[in-house]
């Protein structure tokens, strides 16, 4: 993973965590994966070479970036399933960011 990725996960990392904290009701908050888990995830992609990969959840792209950086590297594609259409619009602008986008397609 290189560093510019690193970056864009920890920075999302912290932003979901303050943004979850004053958000009582749950369906409000991000609810982004814990980074190890996250990690998992691609690490079982890689292990795996899956090629197709199907998430349902994308929030604003958190585990999506984890889902899309290991895809890559096994020549497959992701594809996300989000019902909240601005979450699903986050997530595309920080794939873009991660110089990601063509290995997944978004769905609302
Ligand atoms: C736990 S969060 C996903 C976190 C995300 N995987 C990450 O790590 O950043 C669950 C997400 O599923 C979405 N969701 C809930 N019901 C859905 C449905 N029926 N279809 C698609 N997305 C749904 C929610 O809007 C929410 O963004």
């Amino acid at each position: 993973m290189d560093q510019q990725l690193t970056a864009l996960l920890d920075e999302l990392h912290h932003h979901g965590v303050s943004y979850d904290a004053d958000k009582p009701d749950r369906l409000d908050r991000l609810r982004n994966l814990e980074p190890d888990t996250a990690e998992l995830l691609a690490v079982l992609v890689r292990a795996t070479a899956a090629h197709n990969v199907l998430e349902l959840g994308t929030s604003n792209g958190f585990s999506t970036l984890w889902l899309a950086d290991a895809v890559d590297a096994t020549g497959g594609h992701l594809t996300s399933v989000e019902i909240e259409a601005d979450r699903s619009a986050q997530a595309a602008r920080n794939l873009d960011c991660a110089g990601l986008s063509a290995v997944v397609d978004l769905r609302v």
